[in-house]
């Protein structure tokens, strides 16, 4: 049995992924662990925080380690919000305030070209791994559905007619940014535990 810490205090994000893996692999939490603190996420990049996480967990405690970092990027505004996206609209991270402010700094742009970007890290022994997970559409004029979290009711998946807030959240997981990276990492695992 590989055991791994999942470096997140989101009850959410960690049954989702425990649900994900493999029964060769069990995630250890935060909790069983003792950390109760937030880990620190200072990295100026997607890719940066999500490595600073699993990191500081291997580094601390000793433990492999996996942890995940996601951002959305609007190409007419530079890639913004990016890193940057749970905290857009101020340090309260309010998911409606975040929405307000990208749907007014998209007002009059035709390019409403954005992707989701989940990168998993991965501290295994001395190594680490990144797995990345894209998934490009299209930000919309107005708020559509109310499932989901985040700026999923203002997000339309390419090739698709509903916002990820219009679907269940069965239908999401399939083809989310967090799906995809999440697989690579799944693969991989799977690929280590059979060596
Ligand atoms: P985190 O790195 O997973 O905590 O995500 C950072 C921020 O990106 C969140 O606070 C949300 O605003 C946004 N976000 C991440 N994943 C999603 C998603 O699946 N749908 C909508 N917004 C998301």
């Amino acid at each position: 049995m590989m055991k791994l810490v999942f470096a997140t205090h989101n009850k959410n994000k960690w049954r989702e992924v425990q649900s994900m893996l493999p029964e060769g692999i069990k995630i250890i939490t935060l909790e069983d662990i003792g950390c109760l603190a937030e880990i620190p996420e200072t990295a100026s990049t997607i890719e940066g925080n999500a490595l600073q996480k699993a990191k500081y967990i291997k580094e601390k405690y000793g433990y492999d380690t996996f942890a995940d970092d996601t951002g959305l990027e609007v190409k007419a505004l530079g890639n913004a919000p990016g890193v940057y996206s749970a905290r857009y609209a101020g340090e309260a991270k309010d998911n409606e305030a975040n929405i307000d402010l990208l749907l007014a700094n998209m007002q009059g742009k035709e390019d409403r070209e954005a992707q989701f970007k989940t990168i998993f890290a991965l501290c295994l022994g001395e190594k680490s791994y990144s797995f990345e997970g894209i998934i490009k559409g299209q930000i919309t004029h107005h708020r559509q559905g109310t499932e989901g979290f985040g700026y999923d009711p203002v997000f339309l998946p390419e090739k698709e007619e509903r916002t990820f807030a219009q679907m269940s959240a069965q239908e999401k997981n399939q083809i989310s940014h967090r799906a995809i990276a999440l697989r690579k990492l799944v693969d991989f695992l799977n690929s280590e535990v059979e060596k």
